[in-house]
């Protein structure tokens, strides 16, 4: 029986891609250049499946291919799907799949490093050394915040919301607070305490960090309502989905000194970063980095790979999405 024919939208790590070419028939992208709609149209009419990532806007119209769709499956590398239209897919029968679980630790470590380098105003703090600005050591000026007995709101009670209390209640000594949509029902960890709302998170939490999907009903969900509740010296963290917040808003909390400072790893529009955002001292600002370790990125290839495999012995794969 002929293999299944793999078109691989980006460049993964080599350890992933030999596996791919031992199983299937595969197509790989060494330019690692993003692929047009055109391109993921003919994609999706030559090949059996696609395996794909965040920035393949995986929509109705190349799900539908008109009407010339082959493939069947959509393996995404990565957990969040919002950039694939799920209803259309369901729609058209494509199975899609994710792979959770194994990008866990890296995002919660990459979260934790925002939590200190945006209390302890590293940006700040490189910037002027860059500039020449240091005039040697003193003891009073830009000051940041100590973590122990400070608390940390999580938004998004889940696998990452998880891992990041952890870290932040054992390793700093940080009181934890969360709101989940969806009631938790073993709490990660004992002392976390469930807040009843995400206004009590945003009014209580002196670190907030966002760990909720990326789908429409959580769109702007931290609006500039949300942002006024923060006290004057918190700050806030996303490493979910840019959208998740009112870039705008955030902008003018920051700029004017109504917060004191966040740290951010996604955007409304990526790869699009608003100049007003670079030009604030108060952010720390990184492009899409939470899962982009060598070892976590190898296992987030081999899951997508796992999943394929299943799809095509006719198994449900194991993390199937629709
Ligand atoms: C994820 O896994 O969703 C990361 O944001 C990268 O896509």
């Amino acid at each position: 029986m002929a293999r299944p024919k793999i078109i691989v939208t980006r460049k993964l790590p080599e350890p992933v891609e030999t596996r791919l070419k031992s199983l299937f028939t595969v197509a790989l992208n060494p330019s690692d250049t993003p692929f047009s709609t055109e391109k993921l149209i003919r994609a999706m009419g030559k090949a059996d499946g696609l395996l794909c990532t965040f920035g393949d806007r995986i929509d109705a119209e190349i799900l539908a291919a008109n009407g010339a769709r082959m493939a069947r499956i959509v393996a995404n590398v990565g957990v969040g799907t919002n950039h694939i239209d799920l209803e259309a897919a369901e729609d058209v029968g494509v199975v899609v799949t994710n792979t959770p679980g194994v990008l866990n630790d890296a995002t919660a470590d990459l979260a934790m490093a925002l939590i200190l380098a945006s209390t302890r105003r590293m940006y700040y703090h490189e910037a002027r050394l860059r500039r020449g600005d240091w005039a040697g050591f003193d003891i009073t000026s830009g000051l940041g915040t100590s973590l122990r007995g400070k608390t940390l709101g999580v938004i998004g009670m889940g696998r990452i919301g998880t891992a990041l209390a952890q870290r932040a209640h054992f390793g700093f000594g940080m009181k934890v607070i969360y709101f989940n949509r969806s009631k938790v029902l073993v709490p990660s960890i004992p002392e976390a305490e469930a807040a009843g709302s995400i206004e009590a998170v945003m009014a209580e939490a002196d670190v907030i960090s966002l760990h909720v999907p990326g789908d429409a009903a959580n769109r702007h969900l931290i609006n500039a309502k949300r942002l006024a509740l923060m006290k004057p010296g918190a700050h806030l963290v996303n490493t979910a989905r840019g959208d998740v917040v009112d870039e705008a808003a955030l902008i003018a909390a920051l700029q004017s000194g109504a917060i004191a400072g966040a740290g951010l790893d996604v955007f409304e529009n990526e790869p699009r970063v608003p100049e007003a955002l670079k030009a604030l001292e108060n952010v720390t600002l990184l492009p899409h980095i939470g899962s982009a370790t060598l070892e976590t990125r190898i296992a987030m290839g081999m899951r997508a790979v796992d999943n394929l495999v299943a799809f095509f012995a006719d198994k449900p794969p194991p993390h199937q999405v629709v």
